[in-house]
């Protein structure tokens, strides 16, 4: 298992300071390597989902691994643009977003993923038939580790439902469209491989209403060990799955059509590991609190979705066990696990956050006037600083100071 030690964790967070982020690349390339190895004899190919993780080091080592780039936002378009994906390797996969940023995509040349009858109505006046566009349907399925990370069920905002097919296909036939792609994504966290092929089933009764179909892009969600005895979706058995209902539904005309997947967590989940330091024990009769020098100002996901993060202390592996409440110095409750059996902890001790990389420093804040986190890379041994602490002057910028 690709790895990174205790003491090698200790030595960043000397070295760098905490709370830290710190990501392993060599783990990034292992998780690619399941995938591309998994489906070597299939026409398939892999966007990262990058709203997991933009750092514009990782989007560069993503590119240079050979995966192509999924995005959520133009920005998170030009910051692939900015780390060197050309855009043709870039798909933006749109949500309820205002029409403009949809023409900007358009201009930057990437793929487009629509996902409301509205904008795809908009985008057939504005482009007609001169730039391929891909539709994102809503497959009416329930999948996904929990229900605000479920996007493919009936009360999901994501995608155009499929029962709406006959208005999607009105407004293709209207403006000529060139759809290229058919896009689903049903959740995150999707452990039973059975739900793709699910998806792929509602899609082969869609695809041969349209003429001009390249791509079945069947979105991201794959699953990740977080604890002990979790497992991952099995790639090999999802590889094997999608080939089976590929090869019993032939293409309508003979066009063989290439499948696209969006991970974001199965590529930088486990690289990244979040170094905090305790800043004070304090027992109570309800619990041992451990308070460590972060909280859901740089990982809410605890907080947010109840997620599970493994938390070890690093600086005290010998230490016998324990039952902690692990605390952030947020002034609102930031707890991140409740009598959690950690080895014991003394103020001063690292304790490291495992499954940090995705939607860990993404989706960090400034709340109470605190600094985001410094972020490392670790590649070929080497730790590299890929984005500094924020300083004082951080927090005041893009203020406009009145003399009042
Ligand atoms: N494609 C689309 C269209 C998506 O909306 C997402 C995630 C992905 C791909 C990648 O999903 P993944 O492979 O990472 O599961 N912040 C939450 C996860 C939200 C996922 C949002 N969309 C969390 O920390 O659990």
């Amino acid at each position: 298992m690709t790895q990174l030690s205790k003491d090698h964790l200790i030595s960043l967070a000397k070295e760098f300071g905490t709370p830290l982020y710190v990501y392993h690349a060599e783990k990034i390339k292992e998780q690619y390597q399941k995938l591309t190895t998994a489906f070597s004899n299939s026409n398939t190919v892999f966007f990262y989902a990058c709203k997991a993780l933009t750092n514009v080091n990782i989007l560069r080592y993503v590119c240079q691994l050979g995966a192509n780039v999924d995005c959520s936002s133009i920005n998170e378009v030009r910051l692939a643009l900015h780390a060197g994906f050309p855009p043709t390797r870039i798909l933006y996969t749109s949500n309820g977003i205002a029409f403009s940023e949809i023409e900007e995509a358009q201009s930057l040349g990437v793929i487009i993923n629509i996902d409301s009858l509205s904008n795809l109505e908009k985008f057939g006046q504005r482009f007609g038939h001169s730039y391929p566009v891909g539709v994102r349907l809503r497959p009416n399925i329930m999948a996904g580790g929990n229900l605000k990370i479920s996007t493919g069920h009936d009360k999901s905002k994501f995608g155009i439902p499929v029962d709406q097919i006959g208005e999607v296909l009105a407004v293709v036939k209207k403006y000529n469209l060139l759809v290229a792609d058919l896009h689903i994504h049903t959740g995150s966290e999707i452990k039973d491989v059975d739900v793709f092929v699910k998806g792929i089933e509602i899609l082969f009764d869609i695809i041969p209403q349209f003429a001009d179909l390249q791509f079945i892009d069947l979105g991201g969600g794959f699953k990740v060990p977080y604890k002990d005895g979790d497992t991952e979706t099995d790639i090999n058995l999802l590889a094997q799955k999608v080939g089976a209902a590929f090869a019993s539904h032939p293409n309508p005309g003979g066009r063989p059509l290439q499948v696209w997947f969006e991970p974001g967590k199965f590529l930088v989940s486990e690289c990244g590991y979040f170094v905090t330091q305790v800043n004070v024990i304090k027992e109570t009769s309800a619990a041992t609190f451990v308070s460590v020098d972060s909280g859901f100002n740089h990982l809410i996901r605890p907080m947010f979705y109840d997620a599970y993060h493994y938390i070890e202390n690093v600086s005290n592996p010998g230490g016998a066990e324990k039952k902690y409440s692990v605390v952030g110095n947020i002034c609102e409750t930031d707890t991140f696990a409740w009598d959690r059996r950690i080895h014991e902890v003394r103020e001063g001790d690292y304790l490291v956050f495992r499954n940090a990389g995705a939607y860990g420093f993404e989706m960090s804040s400034n709340f109470n006037a605190r600094y985001k986190p410094a972020e490392v890379l670790v590649k070929d041994g080497n730790a590299h600083l890929i984005r500094r602490r924020d300083r004082f002057e951080d927090l005041l910028r893009n203020q406009i100071e009145l003399s009042l």
